[in-house]
């Protein structure tokens, strides 16, 4: 019985690989996110809860939210319900600084951190695992380290309160207090154990093996002790892509064992490439993502030339069977950043009876990501490198939950 069972599993192995590294689908096909809920044991978010959600912060919910963008969770009820009795947490995410330029995928968990922030007032924490990428990546220290406070410039321009946030990068904030936690939590994860998390392999070197706890520290607030001294139990909200799971459900197995609490995570979708629905946008492929720095002519042109169209051959076609959304790249994306429902219905409604045609649809979603896009590079450019110092300093921040 038991080999059986292992026998599955690897061959669902084969089929769809979600990890911190990889996100593929199985051949040709789409990334199964109700395979992964059930590989991963985290719960569907279902909209009894978004409308808690939208009770408890008197705001309506963001679309990633409305949309199912952040579609998955681990103890979100449990983090509501000590909100509901007058108990604040904060915010955890990060980001690996592996590039330059930021294409739209990346900004997603940003985007929606600021949104938790905003609606909740509660302090927030981002990680930049410069020595993450430093060891995954060919890249140097230097360059690693240069590459986060870049990208710790387009964080900043997704809007995030200095007065309540705290920037940090690996290479300089790991020791005392956020080492201590590192060393705890490695005495409680075997080495069998990460392989089996991970998919680690005896090619891999040691810096990669010793890794996996210095995301999971964070997680804990006696990690920072200038900013929750006193205040060990503050739960933490994880928002994040699914891929970061392994990471945090090595976090949660040994949080008890320190007598800390699990943190909770709200999880999304991947944002789907260009070409179509097959796995996350690839930084390594310009055609495959709209980038942050792309001009509205590039995004134009990429939209026209590589966006996958769920529309027909023909016209007569596609009147007759009308476009197919469940593979259609410009809806799907109008899913994730046209604001108004109304509109998003409307066009739903018209393409998907062919009565709208694909050059149109097209051309609204280039409205909308110039839009976006241009508003991004406006911010980034006030962003200056006092500010960046100002979010990075080891400081208090004394209106945190206010
Ligand atoms: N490993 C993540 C990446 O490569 C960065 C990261 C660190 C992160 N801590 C996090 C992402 C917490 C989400 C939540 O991008």
């Amino acid at each position: 019985m038991e080999k059986n069972q292992n026998k599955e599993e690897e061959v669902e192995e084969e089929q769809q690989v979600v990890n911190p590294w990889k996100v593929e689908a199985k051949e040709g096909g789409k990334i199964d996110y109700d395979k992964l809920i059930d590989q991963f044991g985290c719960q569907r978010i279902d909209p009894s809860l978004v409308d808690r959600v939208r009770r408890l912060t008197s705001r309506p919910p963001h679309v990633f939210l409305r949309r199912d963008v952040f579609f998955a969770h681990r103890d979100l009820n449990e983090i509501l319900d000590a909100y509901e009795r007058g108990e604040k947490f904060y915010l955890y995410t990060g980001r690996g600084p592996s590039s330059e330029a930021l294409h739209l995928g990346h900004l997603i968990p940003f985007m929606f951190t600021k949104y938790l922030q905003d609606a909740f007032k509660v302090p927030l924490v981002i990680q930049l695992t410069d020595d993450e990428k430093c060891m995954w990546k060919n890249i140097s220290v230097e360059e690693s380290q240069r590459l986060a406070r870049e990208n710790a410039k387009d964080i900043i321009a997704c809007g995030f309160d200095v007065t309540k946030t705290f920037i940090f990068s690996d290479f300089d904030y790991v020791g005392g207090a956020f080492y201590k936690n590192m060393v705890k939590v490695g005495k409680c994860v075997t080495y069998n154990k990460v392989v089996g998390i991970f998919g680690f392999t005896g090619e891999d070197h040691i810096g990669k093996v010793s890794f996996p706890p210095v995301q999971a520290v964070p997680s804990f607030p006696s990690s920072f002790p200038h900013l929750f001294s006193g205040k060990d139990n503050l739960r933490c909200l994880i928002p994040c892509a699914i891929d970061q799971d392994p990471y945090f459900r090595m976090t949660r197995d040994v949080a008890p064992r320190l007598g800390y609490n699990k943190p909770a995570l709200i999880e999304s979708l991947f944002f789907p490439a260009l070409q179509g629905e097959t796995g996350k946008m690839s930084a390594s492929d310009p055609n495959s993502a709209i980038y942050v720095t792309d001009s509205a002519k590039d995004i134009k042109s990429k939209i026209n030339k590589f966006a996958f169209s769920g529309g027909r051959d023909t016209i007569e076609k596609h009147r007759e069977l009308g476009a197919d959304l469940e593979v259609d790249i410009p809806y799907k994306y109008l899913k994730f950043f046209l604001d108004d429902d109304t509109e998003l219905a409307h066009i739903a409604k018209e393409y998907g009876a062919g009565r709208m045609l694909t050059g149109e649809v097209k051309q609204r979603l280039i409205q909308v990501l110039t839009e976006i896009v241009e508003r991004h590079c406006r911010a980034r450019a006030a962003v200056t490198d006092e500010m960046v110092d100002a979010f990075m300093a080891v400081r208090p921040l004394p209106s945190m939950f206010e």
